[in-house]
């Protein structure tokens, strides 16, 4: 009864009433202002206690982390910062945050003693603002999906085969890892596994989500993803989350059109509803910039960085087109690149990408029709027999955040890659029925979450858009 969330309290009309209210404390100063949050906003509610009405002992227990219950009067605010507050009638203890002990104190703690303390780490404001916004854009996805007929499919997280075929797969077993069982010629004899043959940690769910396109024409999967490559960068994560639609009857040019409106979607989505915690993050990023070089710092606020996505078209070009003007461009030339590009057909590594999106075009950029060679063996052929239907869209700050495709719907052409690529076809025999029976052109393409969630917060690390990060050497909690 009358018991409310901070956000209730300070965003609607309760003034002069008696309310309840239970959070954690953020501060208590001169033993008489408590800032109390509870998660439901970045701001926190302000609560008047008049030290002389308390019990000493009970005083002690408000400490920074401690939880509360507080019963009291919403009143105008007689202080600056805040429109209301609670005149304090009664404070229960829910539990209390020794202050020799708690870590999370109220000073600036910086991200990678955070990370040590990922179970806490919430409890700051980057990190509850953060945490919402993540919470916020998953919403907008399944929105999108939802509204525009998408059907929402759940993809085996265990799967026996390996949809990228780059073999950085975590294996999924139960035989005794110290003395498995042995074939006749030495192997491990995972026919005695308990599902009866070699079983991995999924790494996309696109192909099981393609035998689901090819019947009810638009589905996307949004779930969690592995991969086991030794990439211990700021972009890459070994557990992650994956939103893949699949459409039939799209080509290349429809898929394209669909990633760039779904990511404008969702990025106005929370321009709209995450206000609070965009300025806030905003302004955090303005006093990080602060104490950068002038050359290193960032040329547009996170808003504006938002709006200008959401506002201006992706720039579309080819592969070779790209490596063009990679070749011929200064860090290349002056051999400023890690990797120097020097013929058709390399692969792009990020810092390309970067230069792409950040230096030359300087908007978000689609670059479409790989060399086969770099790319997985789905995508479908084109007639230069060199180059395939891929698509990678590239962001500024971050790189690759979305890899898709139009795929190769002739089983032909399908089986001859495959061969090519050394994979068993009968692995894939269910994958191959889809082109024997009805087959179709269709595409789609996979969305990393957190890197969506990176760009729309501006956070700098991928460790710091998931609640808890899954790198090498690290699974702590
Ligand atoms: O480009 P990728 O490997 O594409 C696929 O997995 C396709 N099967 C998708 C499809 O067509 N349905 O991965 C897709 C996206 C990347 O663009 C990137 O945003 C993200 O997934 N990603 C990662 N994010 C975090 N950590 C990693 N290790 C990632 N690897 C890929
Ligand atoms: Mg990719």
């Amino acid at each position: 009864m009358n018991t409310y969330s901070v956000k209730e309290l300070l965003s609607s009309d309760h003034l002069h009433k008696e309310v309840t209210v239970n959070g954690w404390v953020k501060t208590f100063r001169s033993n008489r202002f408590i800032a109390l949050n509870d998660g439901s906003t970045i701001n926190n509610i302000q609560c008047v206690v008049n030290f002389e009405d308390f019990d000493e002992n009970l005083l002690k227990q408000i400490n920074t982390g401690a939880a509360l219950k507080i019963v009291g009067t919403l009143t105008e605010s007689q202080g600056k910062g805040q429109q209301v507050e609670i005149q304090v009638k009664e404070v229960i203890v829910h539990g209390g945050a020794d202050p020799e002990t708690y870590p999370i104190q109220p000073k600036k703690h910086s991200l990678e003693f955070l990370r040590e303390k990922a179970h806490l780490r919430v409890r700051t404001n980057t990190f509850s603002a953060i945490m919402r916004m993540r919470s916020a854009l998953s919403f907008a996805v399944h929105q999108y999906f939802q509204k525009n007929g998408f059907y929402h499919v759940h993809t085996p997280i265990i799967t026996g085969s390996d949809a990228e075929g780059a073999g950085e797969m975590f294996r999924v077993s139960t035989l005794d890892s110290k003395n498995p069982p042995l074939t006749d010629e030495g192997t491990i004899d995972y026919r005695e596994d308990f599902f009866g043959k070699e079983t991995n940690l999924t790494v996309s769910g696109q192909l099981e989500a393609e035998t689901y396109a090819m019947a009810l024409g638009k589905v996307y999967t949004f779930g969690p993803t592995f991969r086991a490559e030794n990439s211990n960068t700021s972009r890459h994560l070994a557990e992650f989350w994956m939103i893949e639609p699949e459409v039939a009857f799209n080509d290349l040019d429809a898929n394209m059109d669909l990633a760039e409106d779904f990511i404008k979607d969702v990025l106005s989505y929370v321009l709209e509803n995450c206000q609070e915690d965009l300025k806030f993050l905003e302004q955090r990023l303005l006093d990080e910039e602060k104490r950068k070089p002038q050359a290193e710092r960032s040329d547009m606020p996170l808003i504006e960085k938002l709006k200008f996505v959401v506002d201006n078209t992706f720039k579309r070009v080819s592969y070779t087109e790209a490596i063009d003007i990679l070749r011929n461009c200064k860090p290349n030339k002056k051999k400023q690149f890690k990797y120097i590009i020097d013929e058709w057909g390399a692969d792009l590594q990020s810092e390309h990408e970067r230069y792409l999106v950040e230096k030359h075009f300087k908007c978000p950029v689609i670059l479409f029709d790989y060399p086969a060679k770099i790319k997985a063996f789905y995508m479908r052929l084109n007639e230069d027999q060199k180059t395939v239907r891929a698509m990678d869209i590239l962001f500024p700050g971050i790189g690759e955040i979305v890899g898709g495709s139009q795929r190769e719907e002739r089983l032909d052409v399908l089986k001859e890659k495959i061969k090519a690529l050394d994979i068993d076809e009968k692995e894939l025999w269910w994958y191959l029925d889809l082109r024997k029976f009805g087959t179709a052109t269709h595409s789609g393409f996979g969305l990393g979450f957190e890197r969506l969630v990176l760009f729309a917060t501006g956070m700098g690390n991928i460790r710091d858009v998931i609640p808890f990060p899954r790198t090498p050497q690290n699974a702590e909690f």
